[in-house]
């Protein structure tokens, strides 16, 4: 087996990390037998200690599993190996307009730019639950002998979408009709439905800054103008929206994508008076509202909407996982069949079969039993993050804690944007992969901040990622201070 050691470090951390590159690269492929430790050992002129230390990291990470009496495999479950980029100098001109564009919008280096650090604070993938695999497995074995196989319904399966109405009853406060409710792979074709059905190219969206990558690039591929209108501490500043109404608003509420704040009520209510009276939608994506913690649950928009004007957009990408690529909206009245016609064009309806899987998940208890466990472990989770940043980073940061979902904002005020992008580097360098919310502005903040995400770590791992946190700050401070009387001598 061909792996090449850096020469940095520990020989057992070289070759940890000869063998990750190997896995994210794909060489070494989901399922794959790893070579037993002495033949290894033997190979690379390495002790044999050297190797079981190296193959231990791995399973702790969860790069690997062993099976008893028959060695250690690459495990099915990590991430996948980073996606293939899209070709930089494509061989033909964009055919259309909208490939053109979608060319310009998608930008594939910036979700996997750490997936191969140790440390890895990458917001959004939630892998908490270790048991949710087999569960879901047999779930599948289940509705797999009792689902019809032919086509099913378009705007998906009926006890599904009974499901998820008794669901958003009790959990976030929203009265819903099966015939209301559509089943859609996801937030993001939810998105492109509303593109389609709602928008000419050229019409107007108006957009919270910052932003969701996802809900920019798909209006903006699909040719709509988008229009960023700012946030505060209360969410999206409504006196922000133009006097002359976009036909849309896409909003977070519940928890601000990625700033955090959750619209405050009095910002609810003239979001809600601004739809009315300017005959515009609004787009409300409550991608993680089921997560709060330490706080009481806050209803969504939709729940205060009497005028029928909320297009309400539910996943269950966070709350299980996003391979599932399932999510479902609750539609206004008006809209309901040029939605369903749209989901019909688009791909006849999703998989039978894992609706029904989810619809019995959701049933017979297991799903909130899941739900419940998540809510306790990111938590503790969250609490661990923050208590590790007020340790190693103290005044430096100031923490932005929703009491929700799976990330946090921590602002940088003392510091400028150059020397956040060198504490990244540097970061990345030492095994901690840290995320700049700069990116989700079409401006750059005024205070540099990063996203950190909680979910894909153990409480173990964030104690060390923030205590590498709190050195790589250190460092930064120390090149600053360095700087300073060099200035001075200089001036
Ligand atoms: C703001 C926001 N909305 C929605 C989603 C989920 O998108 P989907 O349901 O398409 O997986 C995410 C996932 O990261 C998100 O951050």
């Amino acid at each position: 087996m061909f792996l090449e050691l850096d020469g940095h470090g520990p020989n057992y951390s070289q070759l940890t990390r000869a063998l990750k590159s190997a896995i994210l690269s794909g060489r070494l492929a989901a399922g794959a037998r790893l070579p037993p430790t002495r033949v290894l050992a033997e190979e690379l002129g390495l002790s044999r200690i050297t190797v079981l230390t190296a193959y231990e990291q791995l399973r702790a990470e969860g790069y690997i599993i062993g099976r008893v009496g028959s060695g250690s495999y690459v495990s099915t479950s990590r991430a996948e190996p980073m996606p293939p980029q899209p070709a930089s100098s494509p061989s033909i001109a964009p055919l259309t307009r909208y490939a053109k564009r979608a060319r310009q919008l998608t930008d594939w280096s910036i979700a996997a730019r750490h997936r191969d650090r140790r440390l890895d604070m990458q917001y959004g993938r939630p892998q908490v639950n270790p048991t949710l695999g087999a569960i879901w497995g047999r779930e599948l074995a289940w509705a797999a002998t009792r689902t019809k196989l032919e086509y099913a319904s378009n705007q998906g399966l009926p006890a599904l979408r009974e499901q998820i109405c008794d669901y958003l009853a009790r959990h976030r406060g929203v009265r819903a009709s099966p015939n209301q409710v559509l089943i859609v792979s996801g937030t993001q074709q939810a998105i492109a439905l509303a593109a389609r059905v709602l928008l000419d190219e050229g019409d107007e969206v108006a957009i919270e800054e910052p932003h969701y990558f996802g809900a920019w690039q798909q209006f903006g591929a699909h040719g709509a103008t988008l229009l960023p209108i700012p946030t505060d501490h209360d969410g999206l500043v409504c006196s922000a929206l133009p006097k002359q109404a976009p036909r849309l608003v896409m909003v977070t509420p519940s928890h601000q994508f990625p700033a955090g704040p959750a619209l405050s009520m009095s910002r609810r209510q003239e979001l809600l008076r601004y739809a009315r009276t300017r005959n515009c939608w609004i787009m409300e994506d409550d991608y993680d509202g089921e997560l709060r913690y330490d706080s009481p649950p806050l209803p969504a928009l939709r729940s205060l909407d009497t005028d029928d004007r909320v297009i309400y957009v539910g996943t269950f990408s966070k709350v299980m996982f996003g391979a599932l690529r399932l999510g479902y909206m609750v539609l206004p009245e008006a809209l309901c069949g040029d939605f369903i016609n749209a989901k019909y064009l688009c791909d006849r309806g999703n998989p039978a079969i894992e609706q029904a899987a989810l619809a019995h998940f959701m049933e017979d208890g297991g799903f909130e039993r899941h739900l419940r466990y998540m809510s306790r472990e990111l938590n503790a989770r969250r609490r661990e993050l923050i208590a590790g940043l007020q340790q190693y980073a103290g005044e430096r940061v100031q923490i932005a804690d929703a009491h929700a979902g799976m990330h946090i904002t921590a602002w940088l005020p003392d510091y400028d944007h150059t020397q956040v992008d060198a504490l990244i580097a540097d970061a990345h360098e030492r095994g901690l992969g840290l995320y700049s919310i700069a990116p989700h502005y079409q401006n750059p903040p005024a205070v540099p901040g990063l996203i950190l995400g909680y979910c894909g770590l153990s409480k173990a791992q964030l104690h060390e990622a923030m205590q590498l946190f709190g050195e790589c700050l250190d460092a930064v401070d120390a090149a600053a201070r360095e700087a300073q009387p060099r200035k001075r001598h200089q001036a």
